[in-house]
């Protein structure tokens, strides 16, 4: 949780140049969600499916600028799965992106009936 939450927030801080980031956390149907929201530059459609592969990176010169290695969603993600999870993006180009974490909660059996 922790490495998926350095990740995802550390990209909204490294992307975006002015605004906001955002950080929320809720439970929904079972799910523990975290939902983390810049309004940075935004990843096109068609980038939003690479983005989670290794070594991918949006090509463009604020990336370029920016660093990194590539493997922080890819790493991310497949820590969210392995945990039954998800890990998804939202976003417009221009405007933000929203990285949103769903874990299910699976509460140990003697907390579920206290
Ligand atoms: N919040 C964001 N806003 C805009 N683009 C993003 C955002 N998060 C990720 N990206 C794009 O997705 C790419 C992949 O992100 P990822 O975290 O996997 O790698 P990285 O941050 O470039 O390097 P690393 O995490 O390995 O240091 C980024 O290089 C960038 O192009
Ligand atoms: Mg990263």
């Amino acid at each position: 949780m922790t490495q998926i939450l350095l990740n995802l927030a550390g990209n909204a801080v490294k992307f975006t140049e002015t605004g906001a980031v955002d950080i929320l956390a809720d439970a929904v149907d079972g799910n523990f969600e975290i939902a983390v929201r810049d309004t940075g530059p935004g990843i096109a459609s068609k980038d939003q499916a690479l983005i989670f592969e290794e070594f991918q990176q949006v090509d463009n010169s604020s990336t370029r600028q920016k660093g990194g290695t590539g493997l922080g969603l890819a790493i991310s993600k497949r820590i969210a799965e392995m945990h039954g999870g998800t890990l998804d993006v939202e976003s417009v180009i221009g405007s933000g992106s929203t990285f949103r974490l769903k874990v299910p909660i699976r509460m140990n059996e003697d907390v579920r009936a206290a």
